[in-house]
Protein backbone atom coordinates (compact mmCIF):
# COMPACT_ATOMS: atom_id res chain seq x y z
CA UNK A 1 0.00 0.00 0.00
CA UNK A 2 1.48 3.49 -0.52
CA UNK A 3 1.95 5.51 2.29
CA UNK A 4 0.44 8.94 2.39
CA UNK A 5 2.97 11.98 2.53
CA UNK A 6 3.84 13.28 5.58
CA UNK A 7 1.44 15.50 7.07
CA UNK A 8 2.62 19.68 6.84
CA UNK A 9 1.71 20.76 10.27
CA UNK A 10 1.06 19.85 13.52
CA UNK A 11 -1.84 21.74 15.57
CA UNK A 12 -1.21 21.72 18.76
CA UNK A 13 -4.20 22.61 20.59
CA UNK A 14 -2.55 22.85 24.31
CA UNK A 15 -5.46 23.60 26.28
CA UNK A 16 -9.25 24.47 25.94
CA UNK A 17 -8.45 27.29 28.25
CA UNK A 18 -8.98 30.75 27.99
CA UNK A 19 -9.45 34.08 29.40
CA UNK A 20 -11.83 34.82 26.32
CA UNK A 21 -15.60 33.93 25.81
CA UNK A 22 -15.79 34.38 21.61
CA UNK A 23 -19.01 33.19 20.95
CA UNK A 24 -17.76 32.17 17.69
CA UNK A 25 -14.76 30.00 19.18
CA UNK A 26 -14.41 27.04 16.93
CA UNK A 27 -13.66 25.06 20.12
CA UNK A 28 -16.39 21.87 20.52
CA UNK A 29 -19.51 22.92 23.00
CA UNK A 30 -18.09 19.67 24.94
CA UNK A 31 -14.20 20.90 25.66
CA UNK A 32 -11.72 18.96 27.09
CA UNK A 33 -11.47 19.50 31.10
CA UNK A 34 -7.74 21.22 32.59
CA UNK A 35 -7.06 17.75 34.69
CA UNK A 36 -7.38 15.95 31.19
CA UNK A 37 -5.05 18.04 29.81
CA UNK A 38 -1.56 16.13 28.08
CA UNK A 39 1.76 16.93 30.58
CA UNK A 40 4.56 18.68 29.08
CA UNK A 41 6.30 15.53 28.71
CA UNK A 42 3.56 13.88 26.46
CA UNK A 43 3.70 16.94 24.44
CA UNK A 44 7.67 16.67 24.35
CA UNK A 45 7.12 12.78 22.60
CA UNK A 46 4.55 13.68 20.19
CA UNK A 47 6.87 16.86 18.96
CA UNK A 48 9.95 14.21 18.71
CA UNK A 49 7.60 12.26 16.54
CA UNK A 50 6.21 14.95 14.44
CA UNK A 51 9.41 15.66 13.55
CA UNK A 52 10.52 12.15 12.91
CA UNK A 53 7.72 11.52 10.31
CA UNK A 54 8.35 14.71 8.47
CA UNK A 55 6.37 17.17 9.89
CA UNK A 56 8.05 20.73 8.97
CA UNK A 57 5.38 23.47 11.45
CA UNK A 58 3.70 22.98 14.51
CA UNK A 59 0.85 25.54 15.93
CA UNK A 60 0.32 25.99 19.34
CA UNK A 61 -3.22 26.46 19.73
CA UNK A 62 -6.09 26.53 21.86
CA UNK A 63 -7.76 28.12 23.89
CA UNK A 64 -5.29 29.70 24.75
CA UNK A 65 -1.89 28.25 24.35
CA UNK A 66 -0.40 30.90 26.68
CA UNK A 67 -2.58 29.89 29.57
CA UNK A 68 0.01 26.95 29.58
CA UNK A 69 3.05 27.92 31.53
CA UNK A 70 5.37 25.40 29.58
CA UNK A 71 4.60 26.81 26.36
CA UNK A 72 8.39 28.36 25.92
CA UNK A 73 9.67 24.71 27.08
CA UNK A 74 7.23 23.20 24.67
CA UNK A 75 8.18 25.44 21.86
CA UNK A 76 12.04 25.21 22.56
CA UNK A 77 11.54 21.80 22.24
CA UNK A 78 10.07 22.03 19.08
CA UNK A 79 12.43 24.23 18.19
CA UNK A 80 15.65 22.12 19.00
CA UNK A 81 13.45 19.14 17.11
CA UNK A 82 14.07 21.35 13.53
CA UNK A 83 10.12 22.33 13.25
CA UNK A 84 9.06 26.04 12.41
CA UNK A 85 6.76 27.26 15.45
CA UNK A 86 4.09 29.24 15.42
CA UNK A 87 1.87 30.61 18.40
CA UNK A 88 -1.88 31.00 17.72
CA UNK A 89 -3.36 33.48 20.64
CA UNK A 90 -5.08 36.22 22.20
CA UNK A 91 -2.52 38.10 22.94
CA UNK A 92 -3.60 38.74 26.34
CA UNK A 93 -1.31 37.28 28.50
CA UNK A 94 1.63 38.36 26.28
CA UNK A 95 3.54 40.34 28.91
CA UNK A 96 7.35 41.25 28.74
CA UNK A 97 7.98 37.96 30.86
CA UNK A 98 6.32 35.98 28.43
CA UNK A 99 7.77 37.56 25.16
CA UNK A 100 11.33 37.10 26.32
CA UNK A 101 10.85 33.47 27.39
CA UNK A 102 8.95 32.85 24.27
CA UNK A 103 12.36 34.31 22.28
CA UNK A 104 14.67 32.69 24.16
CA UNK A 105 12.76 29.15 23.21
CA UNK A 106 13.67 30.55 19.65
CA UNK A 107 9.58 30.95 18.38
CA UNK A 108 9.30 32.08 14.77
CA UNK A 109 5.80 33.55 14.59
CA UNK A 110 3.19 34.75 16.32
CA UNK A 111 -0.39 35.11 15.05
CA UNK A 112 -2.10 37.48 17.14
CA UNK A 113 -6.14 37.68 16.90
CA UNK A 114 -8.01 40.70 17.39
CA UNK A 115 -12.00 40.77 17.52
CA UNK A 116 -12.33 43.96 16.39
CA UNK A 117 -10.77 47.84 15.67
CA UNK A 118 -12.22 48.96 18.84
CA UNK A 119 -11.47 48.86 22.66
CA UNK A 120 -15.21 48.93 23.08
CA UNK A 121 -16.15 46.01 20.40
CA UNK A 122 -12.70 44.56 20.78
CA UNK A 123 -13.53 44.00 24.88
CA UNK A 124 -17.54 43.01 24.76
CA UNK A 125 -16.75 40.39 21.67
CA UNK A 126 -13.81 38.85 23.60
CA UNK A 127 -15.69 39.12 26.35
CA UNK A 128 -12.98 40.44 28.65
CA UNK A 129 -12.36 43.82 29.60
CA UNK A 130 -9.06 45.73 28.74
CA UNK A 131 -8.17 42.35 26.58
CA UNK A 132 -8.41 45.03 23.30
CA UNK A 133 -5.40 47.15 24.97
CA UNK A 134 -3.53 44.03 26.00
CA UNK A 135 -3.56 43.17 22.76
CA UNK A 136 -2.26 46.29 21.16
CA UNK A 137 0.86 46.00 23.61
CA UNK A 138 0.99 42.47 22.76
CA UNK A 139 1.50 43.41 19.03
CA UNK A 140 3.71 46.19 19.98
CA UNK A 141 6.07 43.20 21.77
CA UNK A 142 6.24 41.18 18.85
CA UNK A 143 7.09 43.74 16.65
CA UNK A 144 10.12 45.07 18.62
CA UNK A 145 11.16 41.69 19.66
CA UNK A 146 11.79 41.37 15.77
CA UNK A 147 9.17 38.95 15.24
CA UNK A 148 6.87 38.93 11.97
CA UNK A 149 3.59 39.30 12.94
CA UNK A 150 0.13 38.25 11.60
CA UNK A 151 -2.90 39.95 12.58
CA UNK A 152 -6.05 37.63 12.41
CA UNK A 153 -9.24 39.88 12.23
CA UNK A 154 -12.40 37.98 12.78
CA UNK A 155 -15.92 39.57 11.54
CA UNK A 156 -19.47 38.93 11.24
CA UNK A 157 -22.75 40.89 11.05
CA UNK A 158 -22.12 42.63 14.90
CA UNK A 159 -18.49 44.28 13.61
CA UNK A 160 -18.59 44.19 9.75
CA UNK A 161 -19.05 47.90 9.25
CA UNK A 162 -15.37 48.57 10.88
CA UNK A 163 -13.74 46.55 8.44
CA UNK A 164 -11.56 49.21 6.98
CA UNK A 165 -10.67 50.74 10.89
CA UNK A 166 -9.34 47.06 11.30
CA UNK A 167 -7.07 47.36 8.47
CA UNK A 168 -6.08 50.37 9.31
CA UNK A 169 -4.88 49.41 12.66
CA UNK A 170 -3.41 46.10 11.12
CA UNK A 171 -0.97 48.45 9.17
CA UNK A 172 -0.52 50.98 12.65
CA UNK A 173 0.47 47.68 14.33
CA UNK A 174 3.39 46.80 11.65
CA UNK A 175 1.54 43.57 10.52
CA UNK A 176 3.14 41.53 7.74
CA UNK A 177 -0.12 39.60 7.31
CA UNK A 178 -3.63 40.74 7.93
CA UNK A 179 -6.12 37.79 7.96
CA UNK A 180 -9.78 38.97 7.23
CA UNK A 181 -11.85 35.91 8.47
CA UNK A 182 -15.39 35.61 8.30
CA UNK A 183 -16.57 34.18 11.05
CA UNK A 184 -16.50 30.32 10.17
CA UNK A 185 -19.38 27.97 11.44
CA UNK A 186 -18.30 25.21 13.93
CA UNK A 187 -18.72 25.13 17.52
CA UNK A 188 -19.92 27.95 19.39
CA UNK A 189 -19.86 30.28 16.15
CA UNK A 190 -22.75 27.20 14.83
CA UNK A 191 -24.49 27.84 18.30
CA UNK A 192 -24.60 31.49 17.43
CA UNK A 193 -24.66 31.81 13.61
CA UNK A 194 -28.44 33.94 13.11
CA UNK A 195 -26.63 36.65 15.11
CA UNK A 196 -22.95 36.61 13.31
CA UNK A 197 -23.89 35.71 9.56
CA UNK A 198 -23.42 38.93 7.65
CA UNK A 199 -26.15 39.67 4.86
CA UNK A 200 -25.29 39.55 1.16
CA UNK A 201 -24.90 43.46 1.52
CA UNK A 202 -22.54 43.80 4.03
CA UNK A 203 -20.50 40.57 2.22
CA UNK A 204 -20.44 42.71 -0.53
CA UNK A 205 -19.13 46.26 1.30
CA UNK A 206 -16.42 43.86 2.96
CA UNK A 207 -15.08 42.39 -0.53
CA UNK A 208 -15.14 45.96 -2.00
CA UNK A 209 -12.85 47.31 0.95
CA UNK A 210 -10.72 44.10 1.05
CA UNK A 211 -10.12 44.16 -2.99
CA UNK A 212 -9.17 47.62 -2.39
CA UNK A 213 -7.31 47.58 0.63
CA UNK A 214 -5.18 44.63 -1.55
CA UNK A 215 -4.68 46.59 -4.38
CA UNK A 216 -3.38 49.62 -1.73
CA UNK A 217 -1.22 47.49 0.16
CA UNK A 218 0.56 45.50 -1.97
CA UNK A 219 4.17 44.11 -1.70
CA UNK A 220 3.56 46.01 1.89
CA UNK A 221 1.22 43.55 3.32
CA UNK A 222 -0.63 40.63 2.37
CA UNK A 223 -4.10 40.05 3.11
CA UNK A 224 -5.91 36.73 3.66
CA UNK A 225 -9.55 37.04 3.40
CA UNK A 226 -11.65 34.17 4.27
CA UNK A 227 -15.29 34.27 3.38
CA UNK A 228 -18.18 32.32 4.89
CA UNK A 229 -19.14 29.42 2.96
CA UNK A 230 -23.28 30.62 3.11
CA UNK A 231 -22.03 32.40 -0.08
CA UNK A 232 -19.52 30.37 -1.72
CA UNK A 233 -20.26 28.63 -4.92
CA UNK A 234 -17.38 26.28 -4.19
CA UNK A 235 -16.47 24.62 -0.96
CA UNK A 236 -12.97 25.09 0.51
CA UNK A 237 -10.40 22.17 0.84
CA UNK A 238 -11.04 22.18 4.35
CA UNK A 239 -7.85 21.35 6.06
CA UNK A 240 -6.55 20.83 2.67
CA UNK A 241 -8.07 17.93 2.45
CA UNK A 242 -9.23 14.93 5.11
CA UNK A 243 -5.85 13.35 6.50
CA UNK A 244 -3.98 15.59 4.12
CA UNK A 245 -1.71 18.11 5.55
CA UNK A 246 -2.68 18.47 8.68
CA UNK A 247 -2.94 16.68 12.48
CA UNK A 248 -4.97 18.52 15.09
CA UNK A 249 -4.32 17.19 18.73
CA UNK A 250 -6.92 18.38 21.33
CA UNK A 251 -5.72 19.10 24.99
CA UNK A 252 -6.39 15.62 26.21
CA UNK A 253 -4.36 14.17 23.22
CA UNK A 254 -7.18 13.11 20.57
CA UNK A 255 -6.03 13.08 17.09
CA UNK A 256 -8.59 15.01 14.67
CA UNK A 257 -8.77 15.27 11.03
CA UNK A 258 -9.82 18.98 12.19
CA UNK A 259 -10.50 21.11 15.27
CA UNK A 260 -14.20 20.06 15.21
CA UNK A 261 -13.90 16.79 14.38
CA UNK A 262 -14.75 15.48 17.84
CA UNK A 263 -18.26 16.43 16.39
CA UNK A 264 -18.20 13.71 14.11
CA UNK A 265 -20.54 10.63 15.08
CA UNK A 266 -19.54 6.62 14.67
CA UNK A 267 -15.41 7.78 14.55
CA UNK A 268 -12.79 6.88 17.32
CA UNK A 269 -10.16 9.12 17.17
CA UNK A 270 -6.46 7.64 18.78
CA UNK A 271 -5.24 9.27 21.65
CA UNK A 272 -1.30 9.86 21.62
CA UNK A 273 -1.26 8.29 24.77
CA UNK A 274 -1.86 4.92 23.15
CA UNK A 275 -0.26 5.36 19.51
CA UNK A 276 2.09 6.40 17.74
CA UNK A 277 1.70 9.31 15.39
CA UNK A 278 3.22 7.45 12.55
CA UNK A 279 0.74 4.75 13.16
CA UNK A 280 -2.01 7.04 13.40
CA UNK A 281 -1.34 9.05 10.06
CA UNK A 282 -0.84 6.29 7.69
CA UNK A 283 -3.01 3.37 9.33
CA UNK A 284 -6.01 5.02 11.45
CA UNK A 285 -9.50 4.44 10.69
CA UNK A 286 -10.22 8.30 11.93
CA UNK A 287 -7.01 9.80 9.32
CA UNK A 288 -7.87 7.07 6.39
CA UNK A 289 -11.85 7.37 5.95
CA UNK A 290 -12.33 10.61 3.56
CA UNK A 291 -8.47 10.87 2.85
CA UNK A 292 -8.44 10.91 -1.16
CA UNK A 293 -11.19 10.58 -3.72
CA UNK A 294 -12.68 6.66 -2.94
CA UNK A 295 -15.22 7.31 -0.55
CA UNK A 296 -16.99 10.44 -2.58
CA UNK A 297 -20.59 10.48 -3.87
CA UNK A 298 -21.49 11.83 -6.74
CA UNK A 299 -21.27 14.60 -8.12
CA UNK A 300 -17.54 14.83 -6.20
CA UNK A 301 -16.81 11.44 -7.77
CA UNK A 302 -16.89 13.19 -11.26
CA UNK A 303 -16.34 16.52 -10.80
CA UNK A 304 -12.66 17.71 -12.08
CA UNK A 305 -12.45 19.83 -8.94
CA UNK A 306 -12.38 16.52 -6.52
CA UNK A 307 -8.67 16.91 -5.96
CA UNK A 308 -8.73 20.43 -5.37
CA UNK A 309 -11.42 20.99 -2.63
CA UNK A 310 -11.82 17.22 -1.78
CA UNK A 311 -15.30 17.54 -1.58
CA UNK A 312 -15.25 20.40 0.89
CA UNK A 313 -15.68 20.09 4.50
CA UNK A 314 -16.94 17.22 6.36
CA UNK A 315 -17.64 18.81 9.38
CA UNK A 316 -20.13 21.11 7.61
CA UNK A 317 -21.74 18.09 5.86
CA UNK A 318 -22.34 16.75 8.99
CA UNK A 319 -23.68 19.70 10.40
CA UNK A 320 -26.35 21.02 7.44
CA UNK A 321 -27.16 17.96 6.11
CA UNK A 322 -26.71 15.19 8.92
CA UNK A 323 -24.73 12.59 6.67
CA UNK A 324 -20.85 13.37 7.29
CA UNK A 325 -20.45 11.57 3.43
CA UNK A 326 -22.26 13.89 1.21
CA UNK A 327 -20.89 16.97 -0.61
CA UNK A 328 -20.57 19.80 1.59
CA UNK A 329 -23.38 22.12 0.58
CA UNK A 330 -21.14 25.27 0.11
CA UNK A 331 -20.90 23.02 -3.52
CA UNK A 332 -23.63 24.64 -5.98
CA UNK A 333 -23.38 21.22 -7.43
CA UNK A 334 -24.23 19.88 -4.05
CA UNK A 335 -28.00 18.68 -3.80
CA UNK A 336 -28.01 20.25 -0.18
CA UNK A 337 -26.54 23.23 -2.08
CA UNK A 338 -30.40 25.38 -0.98
CA UNK A 339 -29.57 24.89 2.52
CA UNK A 340 -26.98 27.67 2.42
CA UNK A 341 -29.37 29.86 1.37
CA UNK A 342 -32.04 29.24 4.07
CA UNK A 343 -30.08 29.62 6.52
CA UNK A 344 -29.15 33.06 5.23
CA UNK A 345 -32.41 33.88 4.80
CA UNK A 346 -33.15 32.74 8.98
CA UNK A 347 -30.27 34.74 9.98
CA UNK A 348 -31.34 38.11 8.23
CA UNK A 349 -34.96 37.86 9.64
CA UNK A 350 -32.95 37.14 13.30
CA UNK A 351 -33.52 40.33 15.50
CA UNK A 352 -32.45 39.45 18.51
CA UNK A 353 -28.98 38.99 18.37
CA UNK A 354 -27.47 38.41 22.19
CA UNK A 355 -24.63 35.43 21.81
CA UNK A 356 -23.93 32.67 23.83
CA UNK A 357 -20.83 33.24 24.69
CA UNK A 358 -18.35 30.80 25.31
CA UNK A 359 -17.39 29.17 28.44
CA UNK A 360 -14.86 26.09 29.66
CA UNK A 361 -16.65 25.15 32.77
CA UNK A 362 -19.96 25.20 31.32
CA UNK A 363 -19.24 22.92 28.66
CA UNK A 364 -17.22 20.84 30.79
CA UNK A 365 -20.26 20.04 33.39
CA UNK A 366 -23.64 20.50 31.23
FE1 LIG B 1 -15.87 20.04 -5.10
FE2 LIG B 1 -17.58 17.96 -5.10
FE3 LIG B 1 -18.46 20.43 -5.68
FE4 LIG B 1 -16.85 19.13 -7.40
S1 LIG B 1 -18.95 18.55 -6.82
S2 LIG B 1 -16.69 21.30 -6.81
S3 LIG B 1 -15.50 18.00 -5.97
S4 LIG B 1 -17.59 19.72 -3.71
FE1 LIG C 1 -13.88 19.36 10.02
FE2 LIG C 1 -13.90 20.90 7.84
S1 LIG C 1 -13.97 21.51 9.97
S2 LIG C 1 -13.58 18.77 7.94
Amino acid sequence: MTQPAPPMGLIAELTHRCPLQCAYCSNPLQMDAPKTELSTDDWRHVLDQAAAIGILQVHFSGGEPMARRDLPELVAHASRAGLYTNIITSGVLLTDEAMAALLAGGIDHIQLSFQDATHDGGDRFGGYRGGHEKKLAAARRIREAGLPLTANFVIHKQNIERVEAMIALGETLEAERMEIAHTQYYGWALLNRNALLPSREQLDYVNAVVEAARARLKGRIAIDYVVPDYYASRPKACMGGWGNRFINISPSGKTLPCHAAETLPGFTFPSVRETSLRDIWQASDAFTRFRGTDWMPEPCRACDRREIDWGGCRCQALAMTGDVGRTDPACHRAPDHDLMAQAVVEADAETVLDLVPRRLHQAAHD
